[in-house]
């Protein structure tokens, strides 16, 4: 990535809506030193739209150029032209100057984490089926450069994460999302967190896609949901398990409704 970085004008870094520090590589912070950086607070369909906007100016104040999205509607995917061309308008009026007629187009990377939706932008942006979609963390593989237009190429990046989480919190919320593989992940301790979150945060959300009345610790949240929704075992014996996968699910797929896991003041 940091040999990359350097071919680049313009650095586009794709983070989840419901995450948007979480979900931002810090690494790149530093790689990227110098270079216009354009942030696309992306699946901001599922985000809290009024935390959305908390983050927006967040990242602006910090010199950012931020775009909040829906990747899957191609219409939304077109204004990151505008953006790149308004970022790098120096790098343009340079050329031009120079006598660089038909200049060279705009570099521009595109990074985010498994999971954060960059196939889908792309396929979007790019207008065709080129980068190919998945829900298992970690699709894209290699580099990949493709050509927007005479006036911008993009180069596509694996989807990353780095080597180790500032806090458990950033690994947790990083896991809700969906963005680690869950076969590694101690599924139900993640649950119950997540059930904490919700509790704290949105209790109606929870009472009222789970019918539960009395919200207790997250436990018997758990057990509640597990009859609720049914997920017993063969032999008649509730199955947690299961339960944990369908309540993640639930929230992977947007059935909860718009939830936002972290807001710029309570970010560690
Ligand atoms: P990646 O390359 O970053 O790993 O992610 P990818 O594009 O494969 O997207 C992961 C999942 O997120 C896909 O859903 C995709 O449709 C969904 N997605 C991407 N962008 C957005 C967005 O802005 N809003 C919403 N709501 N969803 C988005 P999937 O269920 O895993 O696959 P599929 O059923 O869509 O094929």
């Amino acid at each position: 990535m940091q040999e990359d970085i350097k071919l680049c004008d313009v650095i586009i870094e794709l983070v989840d809506a419901r995450i948007p520090f979480s979900s931002k590589n810090p690494d790149i912070d530093n790689l990227a030193s110098g270079k216009k950086r354009i942030i696309i607070m992306n699946k901001a369909d599922m985000a809290d739209a009024r935390i959305t906007s908390l983050w927006e100016d967040y990242y602006t104040n910090l010199g950012f150029t931020v775009l909040k999205m829906d990747s899957r509607v191609r219409k939304e995917t077109l204004k990151v032209t505008d953006a790149v061309k308004t970022v790098c308008k120096d790098k343009i009026e340079r050329d031009r100057r120079r006598g660089i007629i038909a200049a060279r187009p705009i570099k521009a990377m595109v990074c985010g984490i498994p999971n954060v939706g960059k196939s889908t932008f792309i396929n979007s942006f790019v207008g065709k089926a080129t980068a190919k979609t998945g829900n298992k963390p970690g699709v894209t593989r290699g580099n990949q450069w493709i050509r927007i237009s005479k006036d911008v190429n993009l180069l596509d990046t694996p989807g990353i994460l780095w080597p180790k989480f500032e806090s458990e919190q950033i690994g947790l919320r990083i896991a809700f999302i969906g963005s680690i593989n869950d076969n590694i992940l101690e599924l139900r301790e993640v649950t119950l967190k997540f059930l904490d979150f919700l509790k704290d945060n949105y209790c109606n959300i929870l009472k009222d896609r789970y019918i539960i009345e009395e919200l207790g610790d997250s436990e018997k949240l758990l057990s509640d949901i597990a009859e609720y929704k049914k997920s017993i075992k063969k032999g008649g014996e509730i199955d947690l398990d299961k339960a944990c996968k369908l309540i993640l699910d639930d929230f992977r797929s947007g059935k909860l409704g718009r939830i936002s896991l972290e807001t710029p003041s309570n970010i560690e």
